[in-house]
């Protein structure tokens, strides 16, 4: 029996990410949010349009998106409630918001030089990726907020967490304990509940095979999807 239900968020569970951008002042701010997904070397972001990290996207067009691992949580809780805004606006100050200037030393983070973009890293994060914003609108219904497609340059990743050899090395999802805010409380992953039909696709083999990002990305649908009884016939894998 299902109910109809009018919550104030739908706020399902997705991967923290801690947005490092630079202030007008050239210090860098550092934000935590979770309204990030991925589709290719692509990123979509979701940020409140009263946040210091919106503007500094739009006046600046360059952020990393560091990734943290469930471990960090306590570094990352310390960034709650805080803004780079300063001052504060005034429905922030109310819902209990402070300005913090240095959001990498409250958190106990430290700052490292990109490669290609301004915004430092978060070295302490095991995935960082520099991040151009290729694209930006207001987005949402009943929300203040801006959608960000951010095209990611470069990708740093912890070796410890890699499988592989050389440039196509990938991320070995056993060894990548993400942090995972679901309805404002964090979760780190559980243990892997099945295997994926998706990961037999001929797309996915050639993902597994390394092949640059530019040819699996080019790939006409009918070379990517399977055929046959259980397959996923005439959709692609990213977008059914
Ligand atoms: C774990 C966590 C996840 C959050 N997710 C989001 C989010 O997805 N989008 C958003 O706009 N704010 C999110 N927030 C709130 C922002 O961190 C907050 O608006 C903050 O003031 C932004 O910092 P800034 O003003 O310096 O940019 C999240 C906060 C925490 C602690």
């Amino acid at each position: 029996m299902h109910k109809t239900i009018e919550p104030t968020i739908l706020y399902f569970g997705t991967p923290v990410a801690l947005i490092s951008t630079l202030s007008p002042d050239g210090s860098p701010n550092l934000a935590p949010m979770s309204s990030a997904w991925w589709l290719g070397w692509s990123c979509m972001l979701g940020l409140g349009q009263m946040g210091q990290t919106s503007d500094n996207l739009i006046r600046t067009r360059e952020c990393v998106i560091n990734l943290p691992s469930e471990d960090l949580v306590t570094h990352v809780d310390r960034l709650a409630l805080t803004t780079g805004k300063d001052p504060v606006p005034e429905k922030k100050r109310q819902w209990g918001y402070r300005h913090e200037p240095d959001k990498f030393g409250i958190a106990g983070f430290t700052a490292m030089e990109s490669e290609s973009v301004a915004p430092p890293r978060v070295r302490e994060c095991p995935v960082q990726m520099e991040g151009i914003v290729h694209d930006y609108r207001a987005f949402g219904k009943n929300v203040s907020a801006n959608m960000f497609e951010v095209h990611i340059v470069k990708l740093h990743v912890d070796e410890e967490l890699l499988a592989g050899e050389g440039p196509r090395s990938h991320i070995d999802p056993v060894r990548w304990r993400p942090l995972i805010m679901s309805f404002c409380r964090f979760f780190g992953l559980g243990g892997e509940v099945h295997p994926s039909r998706l990961a037999d696709s001929d797309f996915m083999k050639l993902v597994a095979q390394g092949a640059a990002p530019h040819v699996a990305g080019s790939l006409p649908a009918a070379q990517i999807v399977q055929t046959g009884a259980g397959s996923m016939e005439g959709k692609t894998p990213f977008t059914s």
